[in-house]
This record gives C-alpha cells, sequence and structure tokens, in this order.
C-alpha cells in the first residue's frame, strides 16, 4: 500500500469565493452538511477569506453564528478557516490584542485548524495569530504564499519553512493561490520541503491556468498529504481541482484514502442544482471556468489580467494594453517580486497603468504603494529599487520594525465603545473591528428587526 492522501474540501470557502464572489448563504448548503461530516475528509475550509465580509455585508447572516451553525451540523470534521495573519481578514494590520482576541473567538466559535498566511511571506506577520492558535488547542497550519520570481527560490522557501516550524506550527502549506506552480516547481518544492522538516504538507493550487491536477499528482509523488479539492460541480477555472477526479484517479494508483466515493455523489448532486441557480441568475459567469494560459504567459494572475483590462476600458485606453503587460512585470521588479495577491496585485497593476498613461514612471503614486514601500506591509521579497524607493518616498523615511507594534494597543476598547449597544458581545466588537461600516449595518439591522418582533410580540399579547 502506497501512502496515505488526505482530502481538504473547500466548495464553502474558496470555491464559492473564486467562482461566484462568496454569494453561497448558510441556507444554500446547510442541508448537505451532515452528509460532508460522513465523507471522510481530512478537513473542511468553511471560514476565513472573503465569507465574513460577504455575510455581513450581501447575505444579511452573522459570520460567527454561521460557524457556530456549521459546527453543530458537522460535528465529526475539522472546520479549517484561512487567515491573513496580522491582517486577520482584510488588508490593513491590526494589534496584537486584536489579533489574539479574533484567532480565540474564531476557535471557541467551532475552528479547529488556521491557515495563516502573509502575503509577503514576511513571516513576523503571522507570528502572533500562529502563537494564539496553539495555545487555544487548535492546528496552526503555516502557508507560503506561492509565487515565482527570480528571489523566490525553493531554498527561500525552505527557509521560510524552517522558520514556522520553529515557530511551532503543525502543519505547512503551499499557497497557490494564482494557479501558477507547475509539476516540476511542486515535485522539486514539497520534496525540498520534506527533506527540511518533519511535518505534513498540505498543497493548495487553482485550475486557472489548467495545470491543478497535474500539480497535485506531481506534489503527491513527492509525498505532499493533503490536497485542497473541490467538489466536482465547483471545481475548475478559478476554483480548485476536483475532489471526485483526484479520489478516482489516486485511489486506483494505490494511495490509501479515508473518502467515501458514494458520499461524494451524493454531496455532488445537492451542489449541481445551486450551480445552476447561481449561473442562471449571472452569477456565476461560465468565463471563470474556462482555462486561461494568460497567466503562464504573462506572469499575471487571471484575476489580475481582468483587472488591468477593465482599468483600460474605463479611461478609453485599450491600445496601450500591451505597453501596461510589458509595464507590469517591471513594476514588480521595481518593487522586489511581491507576490501578486491581494493587496500587492492591486498595487502593482495601477501603478503598471499610471507609469503608461501619465507618460512619465511614478509621476502619480498611490497611498498603498507608499505605504508599502515604507515596510507598512513587512519586508519586501527582493530589494526595492534605489532611485523607485527616492521617487515614491520623497521625504518620508521607512519605518524601523513590524509595523503592528506601532499601532495603538487599546485598539479593542475604542471601537467597543464606539459601537455601543449594537454590539452585544466580543464577537459583534470584532466584526466591529474588522469591517467598520459594513458591521455596523448589520447590527443596526439587526436591532431594528429585533425591536419589530418585541412590538409584534406585544401586539400580541394584547
Ligand atoms: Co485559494
Amino acid at each position: 500500500m502506497k501512502k496515505k492522501v488526505q482530502f481538504t474540501e473547500t466548495v464553502l470557502r474558496d470555491a464559492n469565493q473564486s467562482l461566484i464572489a462568496t454569494r453561497m448563504s448558510f441556507d444554500d448548503f446547510m442541508d448537505i452538511l451532515p452528509a460532508i461530516d460522513d465523507a471522510g475528509y481530512y478537513s473542511v475550509e468553511c471560514w476565513g477569506g472573503a465569507t465574513f465580509d460577504t455575510a455581513l455585508r450581501f447575505l444579511d447572516e452573522d459570520p460567527w453564528e454561521r460557524l457556530r451553525k456549521i459546527k453543530e451540523s458537522m460535528p465529526k470534521t475539522k472546520l479549517q478557516m484561512l487567515l491573513r495573519g496580522q491582517n486577520l481578514l482584510g488588508y490593513k494590520h491590526y494589534p496584537d490584542d486584536v489579533v489574539r482576541r479574533f484567532v480565540r473567538r474564531s476557535i471557541e466559535n467551532g475552528i479547529d485548524i488556521i491557515r495563516i498566511f502573509d502575503a509577503l511571506n514576511d513571516i513576523r506577520n503571522i507570528k502572533v495569530s500562529v502563537e494564539e492558535t496553539k495555545k487555544n488547542g487548535a492546528i496552526a497550519s503555516g502557508a507560503i504564499s506561492y509565487t515565482t520570481s527570480p528571489v523566490h527560490t525553493t531554498k527561500k522557501y525552505v527557509e521560510t519553512v524552517k522558520e514556522m516550524q520553529k515557530m511551532g506550527v503543525d502543519t505547512v502549506c503551499i499557497k497557490d493561490m494564482a494557479g501558477v506552480m507547475s509539476p516540476k516547481e511542486a515535485y522539486d518544492l514539497v520534496s525540498s520541503i520534506k527533506d527540511a522538516v518533519d511535518l505534513p504538507v498540505s498543497v493548495h493550487t487553482h485550475m486557472t491556468t489548467g495545470l491543478g491536477f497535474m500539480t497535485y499528482l506531481k506534489a503527491i509523488e513527492a509525498g505532499a498529504d493533503i490536497i485542497d479539492t473541490a467538489i466536482s460541480s465547483f471545481s475548475g477555472g478559478t476554483s480548485q481541482p476536483a475532489t471526485e477526479t483526484l479520489v478516482h484517479a489516486l485511489s486506483q494508483l494505490g494511495y490509501e484514502l479515508d473518502i467515501k466515493y458514494d458520499k461524494l455523489k451524493e454531496i455532488n448532486d445537492f451542489f449541481k442544482p445551486v450551480r445552476e441557480k447561481f449561473l442562471e441568475s449571472g452569477g456565476l459567469d461560465p468565463l471563470v471556468l474556462a482555462t486561461d494560459s494568460d497567466a503562464l504567459t504573462y506572469q499575471i494572475p487571471g484575476g489580475m489580467l481582468s483587472n488591468l483590462i477593465s482599468q483600460l476600458k474605463m479611461q478609453n485606453s485599450m491600445d496601450r494594453f500591451n505597453e501596461v503587460l510589458e509595464e507590469t512585470p517591471k513594476v514588480r521588479k521595481d518593487l522586489g517580486y511581491p507576490p501578486l495577491v491581494t493587496p500587492m496585485s492591486q498595487m502593482v497593476g495601477v501603478q503598471a497603468v499610471n507609469n503608461v498613461l501619465s507618460g512619465e514612471r511614478y509621476k502619480n503614486i498611490g497611498k498603498e504603494l507608499r505605504s508599502y514601500v515604507r515596510g507598512e506591509y513587512g519586508t519586501a521579497p527582493g530589494k526595492i529599487d534605489e532611485e523607485v524607493k527616492k521617487l515614491i518616498l520623497g521625504d518620508e523615511t521607512e519605518i524601523e520594525g513590524r509595523y503592528a507594534d506601532t499601532l495603538d494597543p487599546d485598539e479593542f476598547e475604542k471601537m467597543k465603545s464606539e459601537i455601543g449597544d449594537l454590539a452585544k458581545n466580543e464577537d459583534d466588537v470584532l466584526s466591529y473591528i474588522a469591517f467598520p461600516s459594513v458591521a455596523e449595518n448589520y447590527l443596526r439591522k439587526r436591532k431594528e428587526k429585533e425591536e419589530r418582533q418585541v412590538k409584534y410580540t406585544i401586539e400580541m399579547i394584547d
């Protein structure tokens, strides 16, 4: 018997986020949770990422309550969330006290595994979350944001993973959010990580460029223990490779799997009409299900490419598209090769467009980009070009040390008094800190609804 391979199902989080902008409500998937719980998954990724924001903003749901309800319907399987380290679920940095509270309450509400990453792979930004996860008895998974560049070598990734091991992570994850990791790169990286540390390795990719299945197979041959997949009706395109396909292929190859195939069919039959519903409403654009190899040619993730096109269209400048395509990797190089994930993909893209359209490089500079060059997001993977740094910073100086240390440690108490009695507990305050205006709207609506109910009850007694 060959080694064991385990599965993380992403239909509730990443597949949901990548294909339909996280618009699945709890009611959409509630009835299938017991079957998912019986299917033999290593874990189910169901929270974090964009789920929190969209629940409050579009679905009129309390994300904390959603988590508790998932836990109730799925008591056996480990629930997993994605956390952006010191940024929690957003893009700004929070003081340590807020990060610790958020992590602790996530675990107390039902999370078993927290996958923690930083967009720049600056591990100072994941340290506090990792510590707090361990302290509360959950599994801390340290994730590296995968990208390719002259400074992103296997050696450097392995060093990062070793640092994470020292920090106390229980597992490591290679997180290829753009779906650009090739089978060879996966084989080499997983082998090197397995040689260097004695920790389970999980691999996360997307089908964007069509490499996904091959990448997983080679990653498994190199010793990967866990792969992220989506049930087939929510797989492919910008989502993950399909669960059933990999189960079929790997079991024939003799790998030991805990997955029950008949349960997968039941789960997929449930999600087919959900997909139909979103296709009909336009919430699922068939374009995101296609294979897009441009990301490999231009080294620009698919989502970023479509952003560039829409920016240029808005400014009636599609005729400059090729210049922008050439400028983008130059800007990335100037900035020390940040991985092109949010928020770096936006910063690099906007700057490339500005540089081309204004006819002068770094004439117009965004606020976020200035913060990045100051070091507020962490240390750049490579060296930021000195000339460009001068152009962007002017008289401003770079920050020293970790940005979170410069933040107000009393943020929680301040925000708590600011939101007042709209917040009923610590979770409400944390929602407010994470997404102030969106959470305030939600909490206000909730209060009005409750007041109406009270009134109705009184009338009934009358
Ligand atoms: Co992803």
